[in-house]
Parts: C-alpha cells; sequence; structure tokens
C-alpha cells in the first residue's frame, strides 16, 4: 500500500497496456492514456510534481504552503489519519484547502486499486455486508481475506477487492472512484496498488499462479473502466505518466548517455523525470546532488506534459526559472552530451563528466553551478 519499486511500476504499464481497451498508441510502450484533459505548459513551475503522506488532520501550513508550490500534487490515504473514515470527504477536503493556496495546483487523491479500506465510507458501506462476502478474497477456510492492522486508536481493516465479480466492478468504478469523479476540486487519482494484489500481501495463503492471474487481470479491467470514467469527468490518473529512469551520479557515461537518448524519445508522451519511484531524490533539496544536472536532464528531454518530481523543499532558482520555450529538439552534438536551446535559456548535460550547464541568455547567468 506505500511504495512500489520502480521495476514494480513498469512491469505494471506493460499489463495495463496489454488489457487496454482505449485506442492504440503510436510509441508500445506507452501506457494506453490519453494526454491530460488540460492545456500544456512549459512553465518549469507548473511543471513539478510532488506527493504527500503522513498527517493526523490535514497538512500544517508549511506543508501547505510547500504543496501549493507545485504544479500537481498526490495525497495520501494517510492524510487525515486521525479519524477513522469518511476519507472520500477528507482527501477532497484537503484539495480544497491546497487550492485555496494556489488554484492553479492540480491535485490527485488516493484510492487503492486492490483493497478495500474501511478508512473509506464506500469501503466500509460493504465490507461487512454479509452479502457481499464473494466480493472480496477469500481465505481457503473461506473466511474473508483481511490484513487488519491499528492506526491511531482505530482498527484499519484490508480486504482485497474480487475484481472478476462484475459487481465489484461496476461498484469499484462508479462509487469507490466516482466519489473523486464528482467533487469538482479533485483533478484525479492517485491508484495505489495498481500492479494487483500479490505486490505486498504479506499473509496471503498460497493461492495457485491461476487464481492470482485472474483476479490481477480483473482489477486491470476495472482500473481501465475507472480510467475511462474518470475522462468523462475530466479527471486524470495519476498513473498516466511514464516513468523512465533519470542519470544520476554514480552511472557510467554510457548508462547516462542511454537513459538521457531513452528519454529523448519519450518527448511525446506524458512522463515524470525524475519520477516518484525512479530517480528522484527524497531530501531536502541542498542535499540533493545530482538535482542540477536532473533539472538540466528534465529541460533537454521535456515534452508537453513532463513533471519533475521535486526533492523535499523547493528549489527556488531553480523552479521559478522562466526558461522560456524549447527552440528546438534535444541533440547530442558530441557523444554523451545533451544540449537543447530554450527561448531564454541553454540546457546542457555532459554524460562524460556529469557536469550540467543552464545558462539563461538575457542574464548569462548560470541557473546550477
Ligand atoms: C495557518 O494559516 C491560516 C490561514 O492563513 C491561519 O488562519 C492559521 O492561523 C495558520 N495556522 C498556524 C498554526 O499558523
Ligand atoms: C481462516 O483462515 C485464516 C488464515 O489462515 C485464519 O486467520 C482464520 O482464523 C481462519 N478462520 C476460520 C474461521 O477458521
Ligand atoms: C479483520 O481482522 C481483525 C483483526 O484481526 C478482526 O478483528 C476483524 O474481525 C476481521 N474482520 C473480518 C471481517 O474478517
Ligand atoms: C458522488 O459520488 C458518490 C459515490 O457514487 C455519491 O455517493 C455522491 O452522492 C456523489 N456526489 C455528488 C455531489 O454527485
Ligand atoms: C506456501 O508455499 C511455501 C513455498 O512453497 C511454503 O513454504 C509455505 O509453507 C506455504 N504456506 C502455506 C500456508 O501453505
Ligand atoms: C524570458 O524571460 C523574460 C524575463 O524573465 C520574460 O519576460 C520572457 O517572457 C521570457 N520569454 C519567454 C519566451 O518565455
Amino acid at each position: 500500500m506505500h511504495f512500489l519499486a520502480a521495476l514494480i511500476v513498469l512491469s505494471t504499464q506493460l499489463i495495463i497496456r496489454t488489457q487496454c481497451e482505449l485506442g492504440p498508441c503510436p510509441i508500445s510502450w506507452r501506457l494506453p492514456c490519453p494526454l491530460p484533459p488540460w492545456p500544456p505548459t512549459y512553465n518549469m513551475q507548473l511543471s513539478t510534481q510532488q506527493y504527500f503522506y503522513s498527517s493526523e488532520g490535514f497538512y500544517n501550513n508549511q506543508t501547505l504552503a510547500f504543496a501549493a508550490l507545485h504544479g500537481v500534487v498526490g495525497i495520501d490515504w494517510i492524510n487525515h489519519f486521525g479519524l477513522p473514515n469518511h476519507r472520500e470527504e477528507t482527501l477532497a477536503q484537503q484539495a480544497a484547502l491546497i487550492k485555496a493556496v494556489n488554484p492553479k495546483t492540480r491535485v490527485f487523491v488516493y484510492r487503492n486499486a486492490e483493497l478495500a479500506l474501511n478508512i473509506y465510507d464506500t469501503g466500509a458501506k460493504v465490507m461487512y455486508d454479509p452479502t457481499k462476502t464473494d466480493w472480496f478474497v477469500l481465505y481457503p477456510n473461506g473466511t474473508i481475506y483481511n490484513d487488519s492492522r491499528m492506526i491511531d486508536h482505530y482498527r484499519q481493516d484490508q480486504f482485497c477487492w474480487d475484481h472478476r465479480n462484475s459487481a465489484v466492478q461496476d461498484y469499484f468504478v462508479n462509487s469507490y472512484a466516482g466519489s473523486a469523479f464528482n467533487q469538482s476540486i479533485v483533478d484525479g487519482i492517485f491508484y495505489d496498488d495498481d500492479g494487483g494484489i500479490w505486490q505486498e500481501r504479506h499473509n496471503y495463503p498460497n493461492y495457485t499462479e491461476a487464481y492470482r492471474q485472474a483476479v490481477d487481470a480483473a482489477q486491470q479491467v476495472s482500473l481501465n473502466r475507472a480510467w475511462e470514467l474518470g475522462l468523462k469527468y475530466k479527471k486524470h490518473a495519476w498513473q498516466a505518466w511514464l516513468t523512465p529512469s533519470i542519470p544520476n551520479i554514480k552511472d557510467t557515461p554510457a548508462r547516462c548517455a542511454e537513459k538521457m537518448r531513452t528519454a529523448m524519445t519519450m518527448k511525446n508522451v506524458p512522463v515524470t523525470f525524475p519520477g516518484m519511484y525512479s530517480g528522484s531524490c527524497s531530501a531536502a533539496w541542498e542535499l540533493c546532488k545530482d538535482l542540477p544536472q536532473q533539472l538540466a536532464a528534465f529541460l533537454i528531454a521535456r515534452g508537453d506534459y513532463w513533471l519533475f518530481f521535486t526533492p523535499n523543499t523547493w528549489w527556488k532558482e531553480g523552479f521559478e526559472t522562466d526558461y522560456g520555450v524549447p527552440l528546438e529538439d534535444a541533440h547530442e552534438p558530441t557523444p554523451n552530451v545533451f544540449v537543447r536551446k530554450w527561448s531564454n535559456a541553454t540546457a546542457k548535460l555532459d554524460c562524460n563528466t556529469f557536469v550540467s550547464a543552464i545558462t539563461l541568455h538575457s542574464s548569462a547567468k548560470p541557473v546550477d553551478q
């Protein structure tokens, strides 16, 4: 329910792609997702992304101010964990509090793709209904599979949706996800555990491979249905952004260059670079040693809907500078050296030395050195 490895995210995308009922995609590894239902932007600040976790009540003013600096943020289920229910409402209220500070910040709220959770009223309403035991994955002895745990002063029950049941699919799509779609303040959903129910379940009995695959495949169908319904409400899915890995100081020149070339081929699809689970630094920005190189890499490779997952504090100089718009595609003038000219800056990353430069045209003042 918390952290997926980058690898898992990638394999998930492949699964979703093959199960998708939306139109075919121009690039084979692309998620079958339409572009976000809002205009693209090259404004750097609006191209930042961050995800927010634990808080007993709503986030304090400091967290709120940090969140509201970003273009896109996600709010986790553990926001307002002091309350054992009503997560549909509290997440939307938290979204409203962020947008009150900055109406331009787009806010995604948490829903879990595999778990029925009693902290959501839409979950609790069906989890204890004796006529709905066939809505959930069961233990071999026929009782409901239940990863229960204590949060604060209450019990959080975690059942696993049995998405093979069409009534579950309808409810998951129309009520559980739907409760986010019909909130005007919410921009989309962060679908956690979208890769299937067996990734994190620590006490699962030995279900057969065929059973696991059937439940996981059905979950992908539910997710695609939810995705399509969301789009009708102009809501997006966090999972729409692909997460290629970004160069770092430990890369050999060849590996760094390979990552850059891969990223550059993804210009026309939505990407987070660095992505939430693939190369972003979760520390204060001053401690993120690769940050200047990664911002240069982002400006070199980025396309219309790209996002930069930020460190844990705000790098004002890097994220609020007006770089203008790209004047050309990225190119590699000499081996392993990547350059792109923008209207207000030129970004360069030399993978041979892992030295970068973002040179502003007006003042010629470098952003990152
Ligand atoms: C947080 O901000 C609100 C609105 O500006 C203000 O009313 C409140 O006093 C602040 N809370 C703290 C603890 O500073
Ligand atoms: C069913 O199996 C689960 C998992 O082994 C166990 O925790 C539970 O107590 C069992 N329930 C009954 C009624 O036997
Ligand atoms: C879930 O697990 C908790 C803790 O073991 C237990 O108290 C509760 O009765 C279980 N609920 C169901 C429906 O299995
Ligand atoms: C939003 O959706 C939920 C779940 O389907 C429903 O209970 C609620 O009444 C809806 N609210 C509005 C304002 O449509
Ligand atoms: C599940 O399978 C593993 C590996 O085969 C085995 O070690 C374990 O005892 C099995 N657990 C149960 C509950 O059957
Ligand atoms: C370049 O920067 C200047 C000054 O910061 C700004 O006024 C201008 O709009 C920028 N140009 C573009 C194309 O964004």
